[in-house]
């Protein structure tokens, strides 16, 4: 009934050692998100001095922002188990009802992608969250018998890129609700210094900027570029990445002055040439491209918004100016 993807505890994340070990462990190594990260000491030393569970959290916003990594922390600094599952590997109420009597008091499940969880698993999860218990149905037709199955106390950490598709029932069980921004650029320097730590290369400081620059606001970017310009370092022989280095490898990766790739690039001049700037739905966008509709909700098109490169409007999408003048095009009706 329930196999390896469904649950997994902190030794099945080794599996990804090195995006591991690049996780800070406790809030106080944790860089960026100050609001969060203030009220989740607050919550976490409050329910340690009652020894009380934590409150079921929400933690919502774009991809690589950081959301597992703090119910890694939430877990560590409560001193308890985390296990982790996601949405979309749920598949029946049943799977859901084995993962919850598998846990242990005070036990963090972590639930990725939680807005892809079907509304009949739901459905489990409103007792579970509310009593720590479990309504099943013995047999069926007027036979039936409702049974009530007692669960240990325990918190449950989900994770959302799209908070408005979670429905409500399920969005106010959540006793704290934190929404992740996007890092600036001392942040992701900070971050990608302490990661050139941990991967022993140098980098210096002109060079984390220019990485971060490029990075999306995004600390996992961030950490991807860092690694694949360590591969041009260690390839060219140098034990320190400088920022002309840096220059140098990011534009061979195809990754623009404001970070974007190849694919933002195909989106916005696809918009622009075949809509002429918009407007257009996103489901037309995704289809001219060939990327998925949902990945361009969730992983591209947040950071347009978040720049101003793109508008949502009620017949759909909309390049701004910023735009042209990015490709060095003339602007239309300028
Ligand atoms: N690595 C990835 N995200 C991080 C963060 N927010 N703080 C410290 N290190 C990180």
């Amino acid at each position: 009934m329930m196999d390896d993807r469904m649950v997994s505890q902190d030794a099945t994340l080794e599996e990804h050692s090195l995006e591991y070990s690049l996780r800070p462990q406790t809030l106080q190594q944790y860089i960026g998100q100050d609001k969060v990260k203030e009220n989740l000491e607050v919550f976490i030393q409050a329910a340690k001095m009652r020894q009380e569970t934590l409150d079921h959290v929400l933690l919502y916003g774009p991809p690589g922002l950081g959301k597992t990594t703090l119910a890694a922390i939430i877990a560590n600094e409560m001193g308890v188990q985390l296990r982790t599952t996601a949405g979309p590997a749920i598949e029946r109420p049943g799977d859901l009802a084995a993962i919850l009597s598998a846990l242990e008091p005070g036990d963090v499940l972590f639930i990725d992608e939680i807005h892809r969880l079907h509304r009949s698993i739901e459905e489990v999860l409103y007792p579970a969250m509310e009593d720590y218990c479990l309504d099943i149905v013995i047999g069926k037709g007027p036979t039936s018998k409702s049974v009530r199955l007692d669960l240990p106390p325990f918190t449950l950490v989900g994770a959302t890129t799209r908070v408005g598709l979670l429905t409500a029932p399920l969005r106010d069980r959540f006793g704290v609700l934190s929404r992740l921004e996007y890092y600036n650029e001392e942040q992701l320097t900070e971050i990608c210094l302490r990661t050139a730590q941990i991967l022993e290369i140098g980098l210096e400081l002109d060079a984390a900027t220019e990485i971060s620059r490029r990075a999306r606001g995004t600390p996992r970017i961030a950490n991807r570029l860092l690694r694949r310009v360590r591969d041009f370092a260690q390839v060219l022989g140098k034990d320190t990445i400088n920022a002309s280095l840096a220059k140098e490898a990011l534009d061979r990766l195809q990754v623009d002055k404001l970070g974007l790739d190849h694919i933002d690039h195909k989106l916005l001049m696809g918009i622009i040439e075949k809509f002429r700037g918009g407007p257009v739905g996103v489901d037309t966008i995704a289809a001219t491209i060939g990327e998925e509709s949902h990945t361009i909700e969730d992983v591209y098109e947040p950071y347009l918004l978040q720049i101003g490169f793109l508008q949502r409007t009620p017949r759909g999408r909309v390049v701004t100016d910023l735009v042209y003048r990015h490709f060095n095009m003339e602007v239309p009706n300028e």
